[in-house]
């Protein structure tokens, strides 16, 4: 028998519009990380962002000009000393495009942005949906971007390219988008071309079908850059007057790459073939708005994950949320730890209790926060897609599930690559205690990777790292937190291949080779260099040693 409206249930009428709200908060929500080299301007746009956002109002006011470096969330001493920022944090801000009716809630996850790189970098990405790839205009394609790039492409995650800093000098724009197609295989589609060259960054062309020019942005210098730009909209005709050969350029560029098929592709973009480009300059606040409207535009929503058992969980079913940061002595007054989750599914309500996947216990959620910098707030209900940081969650660790309701739990975060590694020992043998729970501890957090075998034993465990800076905080937390002084020597081995038991022994028997059992129970083959690892292979190809999820 059909039912009429009328006939439905208070309780399924009140259901129906939480799943409705559900699918609406999801649907306005976009969540992506920036990826680039140091120096490319992440901080400078990310205050650009916030900007337009109208999170501040004016540029300076969350990094500073003068006190930039030291502004930045601060929770060691390392950092202080080093001048740079060692967490991922969150900033979520709120943001309505011309012509919309709705506000869009912008998650952007901050990726480490220095020199050195950690694990963490690379976590970050499983928690964001799409990236936005920024370069600069005078260097082009540089290593770290490279490396986040194929983190971006192993997880399939959409890349929008920003090429940054056009108002300074710097290469021509199609010789940019060459080297992006030659050296990462990505085939750059640019909405929008730069009226002047790089130095003389007058406004953005709108490309349209055919890469035939649809309008003029015409940008307005601020003093300092410190407010947001104004544009003025002018038709082609309009341009070609005020730009003349600067703007009849730029069409022409336009049409140039249509006729290589570089036009924007929904279905080709999502499946990480092409990338919608867009010039800019974060310091001038030229083209930030264009980046905020095509995020919304074309980055997709959250989306739904599939579990171990393979099921997915979609969006609108129950809570349920993927650890994929954990950071302790954030703030030294309180010595806590913060476990940092993405939303997948479900609503989340502060206090609301949850289960643990991993271990099958309830979990209360009452000091649940955001964090970006220094400043936290309460968060009191987050959607998927949001990121939300735990306060003294000391059971949870990078690739945890939490859910509530409906059990569910996802596959762990893949470990990368480690590059570099260090033999760790107690300076003194009357702290074993202290030194083995620290190294148990800082194992389970994923803050290095702890490989072991029999001839070394257990009082000198040997850390794998993605980058040399984890073994620093590793030094630092074991110092302050448990009370041990350690000891790190570099070890001369420079790759790791997953190996089998069949292959161990026999690898063992190699000159510049040691294999070892990671905490997870994968058996690592270090290996001195690549020509040594060639020879092996070449040799004796029956051996197995398989490339790691690589970061580069
Ligand atoms: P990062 O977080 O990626 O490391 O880069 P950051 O934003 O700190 O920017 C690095 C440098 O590049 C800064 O200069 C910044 O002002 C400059 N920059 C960023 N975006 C643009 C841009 O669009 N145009 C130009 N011309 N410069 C840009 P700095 O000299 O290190 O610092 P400051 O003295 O300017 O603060």
């Amino acid at each position: 028998m059909e039912r009429s409206e009328g006939d439905i249930a208070p309780v399924e009428r009140s259901e129906g519009k939480a799943s409705q709200v559900l699918a609406e908060e999801v649907s306005r929500r976009r969540t992506f990380a920036v990826i680039s080299h140091p120096d490319a301007g992440k901080s400078t746009l990310t205050e650009a962002l916030a900007l337009h956002a109208k999170v501040i109002s004016e540029a300076g006011a969350i990094h500073g000009k003068a006190g930039r470096r030291s502004t930045v969330s601060d929770w060691m001493e390392m950092e202080k000393a080093r001048g740079i920022s060692v967490s991922s944090t969150a900033l979520q801000f709120n943001y309505r495009s011309a012509g919309s009716s709705v506000d869009n809630v912008i998650n952007l996850v901050d990726t480490p942005g220095h020199s050195d790189f950690s694990e963490d970098t690379y976590r970050v990405l499983t928690a964001v949906d799409a990236a936005v790839m920024l370069i600069d205009a005078a260097k082009g394609l540089e290593p770290q971007t490279l490396k986040l790039f194929q983190v971006c492409k192993h997880r399939g995650i959409p890349v929008i390219t920003v090429i940054n800093k056009w108002d300074r000098p710097g290469r021509a724009p199609l010789e940019l988008l060459d080297e992006i197609n030659e050296r990462i295989g990505l085939v750059p589609t640019p909405l929008f071309l730069p009226v002047g060259i790089a130095g003389d960054f007058r406004g953005l062309l709108r490309r349209g079908e055919d890469g035939v020019a649809t309008e003029y942005i015409r940008f307005t210098r601020t003093a300092g850059g410190a407010t947001i730009a104004p544009e003025e909209i002018l038709t082609a005709e309009a341009a070609a007057i005020r730009e003349g050969e600067e703007w009849e350029t730029a069409a022409e560029e336009s049409e140039l790459l249509s006729a290589t098929g570089q036009d924007h592709d929904e279905e080709l973009f999502l499946a990480g073939q092409t990338s919608p480009v867009i010039y800019a300059s974060a310091m001038l606040n030229f083209g930030v708005r264009q980046i905020l409207d095509t995020l919304i535009e074309l980055a997709p929503p959250p989306r739904g994950r599939a579990a171990i058992d393979g099921r997915e969980r979609e969006v609108t079913d129950p809570f349920s949320a993927v650890v994929f940061k954990v950071q302790a002595g954030m703030d030294a007054a309180h010595r806590d730890r913060l476990a940092f989750m993405r939303i997948v599914s479900g609503v989340f309500e502060r206090g609301m209790v949850v289960t643990h996947a991993q271990t099958g216990k309830p979990f209360t959620t009452k000091y649940a926060q955001t964090v970006f910098g220094r400043e936290r707030s309460t968060v009191e209900s987050a959607y998927p897609g949001d990121v939300v940081g735990l306060v003294n969650a000391t059971a949870l660790a990078p690739g945890h599930t939490l859910y509530a309701d409906k059990k569910v739990e996802y596959p762990p975060i893949p470990s990368f690559a480690p590059e570099h590694f260090s033999v760790l020992r107690a300076e003194s043998a009357s702290k074993y205690k202290q030194f083995r729970r620290a190294v148990d501890q800082l194992d389970s957090e994923g803050v290095v990777q702890v490989l072991r075998n029999e001839i070394r034993g257990d009082a000198a465990p040997v850390l794998a790292a993605v980058g040399p800076m984890q073994f620093e905080v590793v030094s630092a937390r074991m110092k302050a937190e448990f009370n041990v002084e350690a000891r790190m020597e570099p070890l001369g081995y420079g790759i790791a291949r997953r190996t089998d038991a069949e292959s161990a022994d026999e690898l063992g028997r190699q000159r510049g080779v040691e294999v070892f059992t990671r905490s997870d129970g994968v058996l690592l083959a270090l290996v001195s260099d690549k020509w040594r690892l060639q020879y092996i292979q070449k040799e004796m190809p029956e051996l197995t040693l398989e490339p790691l999820v690589a970061a580069a």
